[in-house]
């Protein structure tokens, strides 16, 4: 009945109630989880939940619960009251999103429901995620998403209890982040001309702009409103390919420094990436400064995927780079540039991150890795002592269309991602040895926004796909028919509270 499907519930008889008497008991540094619970139940059901020492409702931070580590809790319902203890805040805010979904489904509407009763199930919940990485990719680039959607996603990831928001900044066809020592990325690199109608290779456009950009206020509302609910924004910031906005904003910045290139209005792989001279260097490293002071995540992404190296075979900078460096060719300047920004970033006390999409060992060192291709290349970077985020594009990639059926949304041709699909992700596969599954952070989902223009169409990618996705991340024991589907079934009326526009698809 709980999505993700904690790991143990067992049932028990009676209910509690929640009345406007209903009071809090959340001592300490449980006070946030209890605030949390009161703006999240407040616009349905308009329950003040005081503080009171001896509240109906305890949250409580408890040493004890160590051995459930830092996200997990133990849920007690009984005909007196409600009993939430975890080992760290982290787990106290799952549990508060385990009692909201206890409560009925009108308890996550956005606006007044008289007449509900605010009934909990009697039930013993113990429960902890598998996974320490649960991820969502969001493609703001290709299609700008505004920032109330972002701030809705926030919310209903957390739902979901996963815990990463990885916002996709920047690519060839946007520049999304204001960078103040470079702030023609914004007001040149945010807009493009028109854009492509239909796959890579169409010859259909729309013929309007598009654009969109965030403030910095923006996006520090967003982390901070983010932490709040549990969830890191882990920013990303494509190098050195998928940079042809950016290109457009300071050509000077490409291999070709006469060249004017305007913002991609194509999809696909573009062959024009940065340049390898040091002012390249410079400019990205200020503009992961600028990310840095932005986002406090450990972690930052570089990109690093779908990097054709044709321009580097003919630039005479890149080609003295490569032989001032003594490599064999300049294909293997990405690595060299990716190891440069990596060693910023590990300077600066961060984790670099890039994509995998082989397994030939190319990737610098101390990268956490994304295999976004084959499952095996994700085997492979545990072999070469990479840190793995599972995101194999047969069970997580959300822009692959769900169902062949005629009247299914366009979407990425190859592969059908259904619903059984994204919940056969398996981030650890049992026959890979202890030492590679250990490895493993975790896995996420990835939205990528090439056909997204409106909230319908990034609801009906998102969900319920993202809901098999966070049930494979968290409780590795789900079955599918037996436990996933039955669990699914009562939580499409949850979804449809929220006013998601879920597809109905098997
Ligand atoms: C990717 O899909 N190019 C990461």
């Amino acid at each position: 009945m709980i999505l993700p499907t904690p790991v143990e519930l067992v049932p028990a008889a009676g209910h509690f109630t929640l009345t406007e008497r209903t009071t809090v008991h959340a001592p300490g540094d449980a006070a946030p989880a209890a605030d949390l619970l009161r703006t999240l139940l407040a616009p349905a059901t308009g329950l003040p939940l005081p503080p009171h020492p001896d509240g109906e409702l305890s949250l409580l931070l408890d040493p004890a619960e160590r051995g459930l580590g830092e996200e997990g809790y133990r849920l007690r319902v009984t005909p007196e009251g409600v009993r939430l203890l975890a080992a760290g805040p982290a787990g106290l805010r799952h549990g508060v999103q385990t009692l909201r979904q206890l409560l009925p489904a009108q308890a996550l509407t956005d606006r007044p429901a008289p007449g509900a009763d605010w009934t909990v199930p009697c039930v013993d919940i113990t429960d902890r995620p598998r996974h320490a990485w649960r991820g969502v990719m969001v493609d703001v680039a290709r299609h700008f998403q505004p920032l109330e959607l972002l701030l809705r996603t926030v919310d209903r990831l957390a739902l979901h209890k996963f815990n990463v928001l990885h916002l996709h900044l920047t690519d060839d066809q946007g520049w999304r982040m204001p960078v103040d020592a470079y702030p023609r990325l914004t007001e040149i690199g945010s807009v493009r001309a028109r854009t492509m109608l239909g796959r890579a290779g169409s010859d259909r456009y729309d013929d309007r702009p598009h654009g969109g950009a965030y403030s910095k206020d923006e996006l520090r509302h967003l982390v901070a409103y983010a932490a709040e609910r549990g969830i890191t924004v882990m920013p990303e910031i494509e190098m050195p390919g998928h940079v042809r906005a950016a290109l457009a904003a300071y050509p000077h910045l490409g291999n070709r420094p006469e060249r004017r290139l305007d913002v991609w209005t194509e999809w696909g792989v573009c062959e024009n990436i940065l340049g390898v001279h040091d002012e390249v260097l410079v400019f990205c490293r200020t503009v992961l400064d600028e990310t840095m002071d932005l986002f406090p995540s450990r972690y930052i992404h570089l990109g690093g995927d779908e990097c054709p190296t044709v321009e580097w075979e003919t630039s005479p900078g890149a080609l003295a780079r490569t032989a001032e460096l003594g490599l064999a060719a300049p294909r293997e300047l990405h690595g060299w540039f990716l190891q440069q920004m990596g060693a910023h970033l590990l300077a600066n006390g961060r984790r670099p991150v890039c994509w995998a999409e082989s397994g030939d060992g190319s990737l610098p060192e101390d990268f956490t890795v994304m295999p976004w291709r084959d499952a095996d290349h994700g085997l492979a970077a545990t072999r070469l002592g990479h840190d793995v985020v599972m995101s194999p594009y047969r069970s997580t990639y959300l822009d692959y269309p769900q169902s062949d059926r005629p009247d299914e949304p366009l979407g990425q041709e190859g592969a059908i991602v259904d619903l059984s699909a994204a919940h056969a992700n398996e981030p650890a596969p049992a026959q890979w040895a202890a030492a590679e599954r250990d490895r493993v952070l975790g896995t996420q989902a990835q939205l990528w926004t090439e056909f997204v223009t409106t909230e319908e169409q990034f609801d009906y990618l998102a969900y319920p796909r993202l809901c098999a996705i966070a049930d494979r991340a968290w409780n590795p024991a789900s079955d599918y028919s037996a436990d996933f589907l039955p669990a699914l079934a009562r939580h499409r009326p949850r979804l449809a509270a929220l006013g998601i526009h879920h597809a109905d698809r098997p």
